[in-house]
């Protein structure tokens, strides 16, 4: 806030207000006095603080290991807030940046040094030893490298230590986006622990939680960082850096939080759900911790909306009312988050491992799907959380952007629409519907969902072309900051796609990963464990969209070559997947036989397998087809485009072109002709040695992309590289 609005105050004798420091101590303190205080209330009512029927780990345990829970969600919290905050809503360089990734970094530091109490308190818990107790160091060592919960909180902890070295040394925004992206991750292996650790629902749980995670972290620590930065915005920026605008990046973050909120929201609701197991169940003590958890929810939102009505547009003439407001929103979403922690501590109405379920779904993590039929593999569903919300957002947020350009006055091919609509709605099928209730039941319908989600989903996205789209929707950002636009320029442009965007990596990746993944520890993996089986999908998606892109795709990032080529590389790697579906077809050798066997002893696992190969080889030559003739009406269109250039460029300048053409090759005929046909044809090019204006209309060069899309489009500017102050 500019000097001029304190003097006023002054002058209108209301009293000087805090200093920022002690304004923000006291609301950190609050808010963590709020948290351990809900926490304990609502653990003491659960039964979370009593001795479990497993036996009684001690009040240490008891009483430390939620209270250091609570302390590394609030230290997680602020450290994916500050990252994030300095990566999507900061302008850099500025004062208000640095803040926020220096208290990310301190904040990793506490993260990590309370995920370590954690985990051994965790490990107390469960052995029922004490640190010092005979054969505990064997004992922990065991629970932190070979149980999933105790790999998962180790994996935690080096990686928020991780994140504490790295942010202390970041000076730049590729930097801070790294440490988001590190922190968030940090984050995933907590969704394994809890009650999401249980087999019941297991996929739902751990999905859900993840999501609650990160909604909640961002949401929180977003709020939580901006009030610590908000004493340095809104005055002249020193030398060398960027000044920070209050109110621009106060409805940046209100933005975030919206779609965090619902995020919070969704998620809490559907792990809350399997959790419960009925309505009937809320009156459950943990049913009550979750209706006292809706409660707060709404209230935040009341907060927010508050803030949207009130407080921000409010903003350019006083910050009192938001700063307020903020702190207690600030100390109610700690206490939430302390119920969360006493949510996880508390025994459930739907016990973690259903006893009823059978080894097949407890393997599963979900109910066995009916015997497949061709029917019932269109009709099945299997919800994934992630993939929903992912395919969903992709669909929704494409149609707004064509809406967007058409309010604008601006065409956007319905081709590419129809494409990017049906890319979606087969996503969907392929992560939530048949294919995936089937996907791991057995080898060939694993491989009828794999070739689809490699082979038949990308080239459908890919023709959507949605950076294109992005960046001609998108609003640029003018203070230094990176919003969506800046980072997919920035990704776009960065060494990293232009290495994977390479036509022979992209081949390889799509095609080697084949080999690499069935033939290695990592197709039992993905088959076994949850975050396995989504980083799989992650990785044929994306080979598959990489590929795709470089044949037939026109937005920036793949490096495209010339028509030619990119048919003899297609056909290259498809001789490549048929030669994989042989081998499958020939082999006899079983892949994850004991997995297959667990979930349908009766079936004869080889010719299932050798059925896959019939897929794999089978399946690929439909979409093969399609992208051959994608490049080839790639190739003819950029023929057209060519020949229209060159007209117009021969109508412009009467054909100097052409003219300085015949020009070099007379020369060149010159220079080859014998010495004595050399003297007698000085200065006059022969027809044969020439070209008319109908010789050019033959293709010249291939490269151009197959969408009018070149540089001179209206976004022009669009392509260019965000400033280079990375
Ligand atoms: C609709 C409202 C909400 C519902 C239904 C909900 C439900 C849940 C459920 C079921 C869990 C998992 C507990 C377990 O392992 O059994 C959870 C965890 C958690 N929730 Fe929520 N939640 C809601 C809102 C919030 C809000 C507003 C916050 C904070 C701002 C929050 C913070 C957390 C945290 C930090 C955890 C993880 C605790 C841990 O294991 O460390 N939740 N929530």
């Amino acid at each position: 806030m500019s000097a001029p609005l304190r003097g006023t105050r002054e002058r209108s004798g209301t009293p000087a207000p805090t200093s920022p420091v002690t304004t923000g101590a006291a609301t950190a303190a609050a808010s963590l006095c709020a948290a351990l205080a809900v926490l304990l209330l609502a653990l003491a009512s659960s039964g979370g603080l009593d001795p479990s029927a497993l036996g009684d780990p001690g009040e240490l345990v008891r009483y430390g290991l939620p209270i250091a829970r609570t302390v590394h969600d609030l230290a997680a919290a602020l450290t994916v807030g500050g990252f994030v905050l300095a990566t999507t809503v900061l302008p850099h360089p500025s004062a208000a940046w640095t803040r926020a990734v220096r208290v990310a970094a301190v904040a990793a530091g506490g993260w990590a040094v309370s995920a370590l109490l954690v985990l051994v308190l965790t490990a107390m818990d469960v052995i029922g030893a004490a640190p010092g107790a005979a054969g505990f160091g064997a004992q922990f060592a065991q629970f932190a490298q070979s149980i999933d919960l105790g790999r998962a909180l180790l994996v935690t902890t080096v990686l928020a230590a991780v994140v504490a070295t790295v942010g202390a040394a970041v000076t730049s925004a590729n930097g801070a986006a790294a440490g988001a992206v590190l922190s968030i991750v940090a984050l995933l292996p907590l969704s394994l622990s809890g009650h999401a650790s249980g087999s019941a629902s297991h996929e739902t749980a751990v999905s859900s939680l993840a999501m609650h995670l990160i909604g909640v972290t961002v949401w929180v620590g977003g709020l939580a960082a901006l009030l610590l930065v908000l004493p340095l915005t809104g005055r002249p920026a020193a030398a060398g850096e960027r000044r920070v605008d209050l109110v621009a990046i106060t409805s940046r973050y209100s933005r975030i939080a919206l779609w965090a909120f619902a995020a919070v929201a969704l998620s809490g609701v559907i792990n809350a759900a399997v959790r419960l197991g009925s309505v009937s169940a809320l009156t459950s003590s943990y049913g009550v911790l979750v209706v006292l958890k809706v409660v707060a929810l709404v209230a935040l939102g009341g907060l927010g909306a508050w803030h949207r009505r009130r407080t921000l547009p409010a903003l350019a003439t006083s910050r009192r009312a938001f700063g307020r407001i903020a702190a207690a929103e600030l100390v109610l979403m700690s206490a939430a988050m302390g119920l969360g922690v006493a949510l996880s501590r508390s025994p459930t109405p739907v016990p973690d491992d259903d006893p009823a379920s059978s080894r097949a779904e407890d393997l599963l993590g979900e109910p066995l799907p009916p015997p497949v039929t061709v029917g019932r593999w269109f009709t099945e569903v299997s919800p994934d959380l992630l993939w929903i919300c992912i395919a969903g957002l992709a669909l929704v947020g494409y149609l707004l952007g064509v809406a967007r350009l058409r309010r604008r006055g601006d065409a956007w091919p319905v081709g590419r629409t129809i494409w990017w609509v049906l890319g979606c709605l087969a996503l969907f099928f392929v992560t939530s519907g048949g294919a995936a209730a089937y996907g791991r039941t057995s080898f060939s319908t694993h491989m009828l969902q794999h070739m689809l989600l490699a082979m038949v989903v990308p080239p459908m996205l890919v023709l959507g072309a949605p950076v294109t789209l992005a960046m001609r929707t998108l609003k640029p950002r003018r203070d230094g900051s990176r919003g969506a636009r800046e980072w997919m320029l920035t990704v776009v442009h960065s060494r990293y796609l232009a290495v994977l965007g390479h036509p022979v990596v992209a081949a390889v990746l799509f095609g080697g990963s084949l080999i690499v993944f069935y033939y290695s520890p990592l197709f039992e993996l993905a088959l076994r464990t949850h975050v396995g089986h989504e980083l799989m999908m992650v990785h044929f998606l994306g080979t598959g969209f990489l590929f795709a892109s470089v044949l037939i795709g026109v937005d920036p990032g793949a490096h495209r070559p010339a028509y030619p080529m990119r048919l003899i590389l297609l056909l290259a790697t498809m001789a490549f997947h048929a030669f994989f579906g042989v081998a499958l077809m020939q082999g006899t050798s079983l892949l994850a036989p004991d997995w297959f066997a667990t979930l349908d002893p009766t079936a004869n696992l080889l010719a299932d397998q050798q059925r896959g190969g019939d897929f794999a080889w089978g399946m690929g030559e439909v979409p093969t087809l399609v992208l051959v003739l994608g490049v080839a009406i790639g190739w003819s269109r950029s023929d057209t485009r060519e020949n229209r250039r060159a007209d117009r460029a021969a109508e412009r300048d009467g054909g100097r072109e052409l003219e300085a053409y015949n020009a070099m090759l007379s020369q060149l005929a010159q220079r080859d002709a014998p010495p004595g046909a050399r003297r007698a044809s000085a200065g006059t090019p022969s027809p044969a040695d020439t070209l008319s204006p109908a010789d050019t209309r033959a293709p010249t060069d291939s490269r151009a992309p197959t969408d009018s899309l070149a540089p001179t489009d209206s976004v022009g500017e669009a392509w260019t590289r965000p400033p280079a102050d990375g």
